[in-house]
């Protein structure tokens, strides 16, 4: 109808997005095969079949299986274009990629080797479309802080592929607090900080994130609902939050879109914007999203328009650069 037709045509900027998130099942298949890596699927269909979580643990062990076909500079590469491609067919305008180059570490990939396909992706991208990407750094909070200060430690060299770093996968049980120096000495970097908090994590870990880690936007931050002082001072300091509604009701956050809170959030005055994680996982990129609130939720045209400016406020780009795109 008019109104979808005119979300899909709606500018929009992506703020909560995994490049591996985006992996496609036939391309997972594909590296698969090319690459020698055995994987317990055949078909796309089979993989498809597992997209059926029932928490973010459950999520993360397939995703990190998508993860390990991944092996030379070309895959890398594909697998951003596939994303950006999809970003052009959105109109999602800019996009702030979370990249996790720990992930591929145990398979012999170097950080070079996957920042040169990605970079190469991104660079294509802009010079033929006219597009607007950047790299975040995202770190895998399952894993010690030793680990994230050497990845740190190992991207210097490529410091201006990156505006920021972050903080993903298993939240319960990794307190933003065990990841204090990291986050104190990208801050003296000049990283722009951000990391996943109340998720599936109570409030007291968005508070972690803001007091300890000292982040400029909470990703997902959902749970925050729970703590009335907790609202108060998201809504006082305009703290950008990453939602992701498919993601969470797929990984079981919320039982259903009707139950979503986004709505409600923006409201109140809380910075929301709208994401989709991991695309190809949950069932939608932003778009679908976009739909979800719409079909689900009775999301109106101002709510949508009020959606979209507060994730081009909530970018990373500099005023300049902002101005260019809207
Ligand atoms: N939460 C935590 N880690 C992740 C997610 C998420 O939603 N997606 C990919 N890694
Ligand atoms: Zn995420």
């Amino acid at each position: 109808n008019d109104f979808k037709q005119w979300l899909r045509a709606m500018p929009k900027a992506e703020l909560h997005l995994h490049i591996d998130g985006s992996l496609q099942a036939s391309r997972l298949l594909q590296l698969a095969a090319k690459n020698g890596v055995e994987i317990p699927y055949d078909s796309v269909e089979s993989v498809e079949q597992a997209y059926n979580f029932d928490d973010l643990q459950s999520f993360l062990d397939l995703y990190y299986l998508g993860a390990s076909v991944l092996r030379d500079e070309e895959d890398f590469y594909y697998l951003m274009k596939d994303y950006l491609d999809k970003c052009r067919e959105q109109n999602i305008v800019h996009a702030e990629i979370m990249v996790e180059p720990q992930t591929y570490l145990p398979y012999g990939v170097a950080v070079e080797t996957v920042l040169a396909g990605f970079r190469k992706a991104i660079a294509a991208a802009k010079a033929q479309n006219g597009q607007s990407a950047l790299m975040i750094l995202s770190l895998l909070r399952h894993l010690s802080e030793e680990e994230a200060l050497a990845m740190l430690d190992s991207v210097e060299p490529f410091r201006n592929d990156f505006v920021g770093i972050g903080l993903a996968s298993s939240e319960l049980g990794n307190p933003p607090e065990k990841f204090a120096q990291l986050y104190a000495k990208a801050k003296e970097q000049g990283y722009k900080l951000i990391a996943h908090a109340g998720e599936e994590g109570p409030p007291e870990y968005i508070w972690g994130a803001l007091d300890v880690l000292q982040v400029d936007r909470v990703d997902h931050g959902v749970r925050c609902v729970e703590d009335e002082a907790l609202v108060k001072r998201l809504i006082a300091e305009q703290v950008p939050l990453t939602v992701c509604p498919l993601s969470n009701v797929r990984l079981c956050v919320f039982n259903t879109m009707a139950e979503h809170n986004i709505l409600e959030m923006l409201e109140q005055g809380l910075c929301v914007t709208v994401n989709s994680d991991d695309p190809t996982y949950f069932g939608g990129f932003m778009n679908e999203n976009f739909e979800a609130l719409a079909d689900d939720l009775g999301m109106t045209k101002a709510q949508a328009v009020q959606l979209a400016a507060n994730s081009f406020r909530a970018s990373f780009l500099s005023d300049e650069d902002k101005h260019a795109l809207i």
